[in-house]
């Protein structure tokens, strides 16, 4: 099947949006993806349903992501932005990829092995959601023959399922699916967390300290860079592994101004600096994205147009690919 480009990616809403989202995904989103073909960004709100959750957060961080998505520069004209839990066919197709996939390949899945352990010791225990979470992503992307898949460097492994389980219901069922591949940022998209530089700045962090997020003041958002942990080395130069502190700064500022980490390292002859400029220039990077979201929020109803206009679309999109895919595995047409 010759496809042109399709570009499916979702987020989950389940915390506030940091710097590292915005550099690491929505704002390449924003300024490449939506423009290279047909692009759909989805907040995938029933992924979020796999871990305890409360109701009502859920709702406000939903309606919160969407928003942000806009204000990153996400065009509803250009691509489409909607709800998973608005658009029945992630589910339909969900069904269907549990009948293809084996137990054992969920149970292999790196995420689902570190969540599992942490849910393990809560009272609530494992949701079987989780184990399955695997078989609703790649429901997500084959609906819509995406063929490229922007996501981290942690979300490989579950597109390599998805990539699997096309290629082997085709195999079995005949061809209905295009065989998806990720496409991963470059290594220093990466935002580590200020506070423990070698673990990913992710929004299900517990301590916010080290998190700079999208909607956070600027004051707060200087004081996180200015207190960032870096190490008790002279001067500034730039190395991952020796000094991922002030390499993490590097990396920010670099995605910030466009030149180079080891470049901009030749420039400082202390960290204090470093730091100052990198405060500045995230703060700089974020108050256009800060302004537009409060002009967004300011009218929820536009919001909430946007996702009624978006599942529509995605709805047209996934439907036929979802109806050829029960059809070929033996399930009589609706008469
Ligand atoms: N699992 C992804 C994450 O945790 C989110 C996600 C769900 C996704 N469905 C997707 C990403 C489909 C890309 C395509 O970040």
């Amino acid at each position: 099947m010759a496809h042109r480009t399709r570009i499916f990616s979702g987020i989950k809403p389940t915390g506030h949006l940091t710097l590292g989202n915005y550099l690491g995904a929505l704002r390449r989103w924003a300024e490449e993806d939506q423009h290279r073909g047909e692009a759909l960004f989805c907040v995938v709100d029933l992924h979020a349903l796999t871990v305890e959750h409360d109701p009502a957060r859920l709702r406000r961080l939903s309606r919160q992501t969407a928003g942000l998505l806009l204000a990153a520069g996400l065009d509803p004209a250009v691509c489409t932005v909607y709800a998973q839990s608005h658009v029945d066919e992630h589910t339909r197709l969900s069904y269907l990829m549990e009948c293809v996939a084996t137990d054992g390949e969920m149970r292999r899945m790196i995420q689902y092995k570190e969540k599992a352990l942490r849910a393990r010791e809560t009272a609530q225990g494992v949701r079987l959601s989780l184990l399955t979470y695997p078989a609703l992503m790649a429901a997500d992307i084959l609906a819509f023959g995406a063929t490229e898949v922007p996501v981290g460097e942690d979300q490989a492994q579950h597109v390599e399922l998805a990539r699997d389980l096309a290629e082997r219901f085709n195999h079995r069922y005949g061809p209905v699916f295009t065989v998806p591949r990720a496409t991963v940022p470059p290594v220093a998209a990466r935002v580590m967390d200020l506070q423990d530089p070698t673990s990913k700045m992710g929004k299900s962090h517990a301590s916010t300290a080290g998190m700079v997020h999208l909607l956070d003041e600027p004051e707060a958002v200087a004081r996180k860079v200015r207190r960032a942990v870096t190490d008790s080395e002279p001067g500034v130069s730039y190395d991952r592994e020796l000094r991922p502190g002030v390499a993490n700064l590097l990396e920010i500022l670099s995605s910030c101004t466009g030149k180079e980490p080891a470049v901009l390292a030749e420039g400082y002859a202390g960290i204090g600096a470093l730091k100052a400029d990198t405060a500045e220039a995230v703060v700089e990077l974020l108050r256009p994205l800060r302004a537009r979201h409060a002009e967004i929020s300011a009218d929820p109803s536009h919001v909430d147009g946007v996702l009624r206009e978006g599942a529509a679309r995605a709805r047209a999109l996934a439907r036929p690919t979802v109806d050829a895919a029960y059809e070929a595995v033996g399930l009589m047409a609706p008469a």
